[in-house]
């Protein structure tokens, strides 16, 4: 069998993604396997178990990133990684991340099965807390492999006042390690991610591979709008200064943001905290949880500037006080072009249409980037739902996706 024709056992790979999908899934529909839960834990024993049996040797890295590794028969050339995250948001599907680090292991039993040795290390990778768990710092793991944990990281706090430090025992991490997890500039020959869309391209364009060109940055800006609080029954309406009415308008600015103002792609007020949340007070204090997304680093600053500018306004009209503060931030990137055009050849020889897109979803290969060459591969996402239970996507679209990866690793293994 030649490297073009290889493809993965695609029953075998929808029986993992079917039994990892059955580890926290809700009674309801969908799951939420969240970073740091006996869910979690749960999910990751399964993944450790299934990369043993694909002959891959398993260490937990400080930051809590599952890797599974097999030498090559080059000692000194550069790793092949292939990696995602295998948590979930809260409701979320079976598919987003977890599909990777599957499909991941797959291409690894895959080579083993077929005596096929690489030249280069191979390392499959399921990133810790990809999605930020309870308030904590999305993308953590990768963070931490590419070595850009922001200084104090492991000690900010879950929205429970858990230090990610504490987080960090239950998946066997150490936060005085962290440096350790670090994986250094020149030791990764290529990254690849294998991922559903998230969006309905691919299904509109009936086309099974998406060549990823671009992953849009984003950033997380945190709104807390101070009124006064008292009695909903006794205090007449001209007196109120009510912080969730105010906070009201700032929502609604934020999608205008986007959609009317277009200074960015995306805008999303996401959480809502209301203090003291009595039915009979009026609203002393509002938080939320916003986030701005662009392929443009400018425009992302933009955004948060023009919601400090409505803010000032919303003061004046109101008399409450607001601050916006911007945090936790990741960067747009684009992808490798030989990785692209490697990922697009390899679906041509399986006879598999692609198309190039960017991403509108945040990924570990976006952190990855900044120490290693990245490619990533979409599969469609059906009515371009995910993070939501109704997210999927069809056996025969994860089994081509999977194949691709394969080739492409095959591909990337023969160039250098
Ligand atoms: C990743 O899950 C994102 O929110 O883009
Ligand atoms: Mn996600
Ligand atoms: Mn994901």
């Amino acid at each position: 069998m030649t490297e073009t024709t290889l493809r993965v056992n695609a029953a075998r790979l929808m029986s993992d993604v079917r039994r990892l999908g059955a580890i926290g899934a809700d009674p309801g529909g969908g799951m939420t396997r969240l970073a740091f839960t006996a869910d979690d834990v749960a999910g990751r024993a399964y993944v450790t178990r299934l990369m043993e049996d694909a002959g891959l040797t398993v260490e937990v890295d400080a930051a809590g990133n599952l890797i599974g590794r097999r030498e090559g028969r080059n000692g000194d050339a550069p790793a092949l990684v292939l990696g995602s995250h295998i948590d979930t948001v809260i409701q979320g599907g079976a598919y987003d991340g977890a599909y990777g680090v599957l499909a991941g292991i797959e291409v690894a039993r895959t080579l083993a099965e077929e005596g096929i040795a690489l030249d280069h290390p191979l390392a499959v990778v399921a990133f810790c807390n990809e999605e930020g768990a309870r308030g904590t710092m999305g993308m953590w793991g990768s963070h931490a492999f590419a070595g850009v944990l922001p200084p104090g990281a492991a000690h900010q706090v879950d929205e429970h006042g858990v230090t990610i430090a504490d987080l960090l025992r239950s998946v066997g991490g150490d936060a005085d390690l962290l440096d350790g997890a670090a994986w250094t500039p020149g030791s990764i020959a290529a990254y690849f991610e294998l991922h559903v869309e998230q969006g309905g391209v691919l299904e509109s364009l009936d086309v099974p591979i998406g060549v990823v060109e671009s992953i849009i940055g984003r950033v997380n800006v945190s709104v807390t709008v101070e009124g006064v609080a008292g009695h909903a029954g006794t205090t007449p309406m001209e007196q109120r200064v009510d912080a969730l009415v105010a906070a009201a308008r700032l929502i609604e600015a934020v999608r205008s943001i986007a959609a009317e103002e277009r200074l960015v792609l995306r805008a999303t007020a996401g959480t809502i905290t209301v203090d003291p949340g009595m039915w009979n007070v009026i609203p002393g204090r509002v938080r939320l949880g916003v986030e701005f997304r662009d392929a443009s680093t400018v425009n992302m600053d933009l955004a948060t500037d023009r919601l400090v500018g409505i803010a000032r306004r919303v003061e004046q009209d109101s008399g409450v006080r607001v601050t916006v503060e911007a945090g936790a931030r990741t960067e747009p990137v684009g992808c490798e072009p030989e990785l692209q055009e490697l990922i697009a050849k390899a679906a041509a020889e399986h006879g598999y249409l692609s198309h190039h897109l960017p991403s509108g979803a945040g990924h570990d290969a976006q952190i990855v980037a900044r120490i290693a060459p990245i490619g990533m591969i979409f599969v469609p996402s059906a009515g371009g739902v995910s993070h939501a239970p109704t997210e999927y996507t069809a056996p025969h679209h994860l089994a081509q996706g999977a194949d691709v990866l394969l080739s492409a690793v095959l591909k990337k293994d023969k160039i250098s």
